[in-house]
């Protein structure tokens, strides 16, 4: 007996139910996405990109790493940025951190968690580059001030990206927005948006 066995049960229900509503959609689907929007977001399991936006399958395309960061040598999110930008055509790309991330919480301890603590360096970066805010903010109100700080310094790599930078050199339209979401609530804001310069 497999345990898993009821995710297959799931997903028999969930493609019934699509096929029941609409009976062309997966055919067309197979055919070609056509994404107008990435989303990179953190892998935490309380923020599913397409739940919380209530997209259909195929209407975003999506990364998702740990603390939802753009580092400028991680191949796997430059290659996902690419892909979306260049061939998908793409027009907004969304930057989405969220409150309580584990990965903000790990990177202002000084606990040692393994590998993950080299990964977590990019974190204590974007922390100490706004050290002097920071310290004046404690417990709760200091992670979630970190969190937010993530988004905007995200948005700003993205941006500095040859990637980026390219495709508003060749006219695109391509705009760039950080959202944070609220576990708590089930709520998304919008805390930073650069506008297309292409
Ligand atoms: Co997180």
């Amino acid at each position: 007996m497999n345990t898993l066995d009821h995710l297959f049960e799931n997903n028999k229900e969930w493609a019934q139910s699509i096929t029941k509503e609409d009976p062309g959609f997966f055919q067309r689907l197979s055919k070609l996405q056509s994404p107008e929007l990435l989303w990179i977001g953190c892998s935490d399991s309380r923020v599913p990109a397409n739940q919380i936006t209530r997209l259909a399958p195929g209407e975003i395309f999506v990364h998702r790493n740990i603390a939802n960061l753009v580092v400028h040598t991680d191949l796997n999110c430059l290659s996902v940025i690419q892909y979306a930008v260049d061939i998908l055509k793409i027009k907004h790309i969304i930057i989405c951190g969220h409150y309580e991330c584990g990965g903000i919480k790990a990177a202002l301890d000084d606990r040692d968690y393994g590998l993950i603590d080299n990964w977590l360096g990019y974190i204590k970066d974007v922390a100490r580059l706004h050290s002097e805010e920071l310290s004046k903010l404690e417990g709760v109100e200091k992670q979630s001030r970190l969190c937010e700080l993530n988004v905007i310094e995200q948005v700003s790599n993205l941006r500095n990206t040859t990637i980026v930078k390219n495709a508003w050199l060749g006219g695109a339209d391509l705009s760039i927005h950080g959202w944070i979401y609220n576990i708590g609530n089930g709520i998304l804001k919008d805390i930073v948006n650069v506008p297309s310069e292409g």
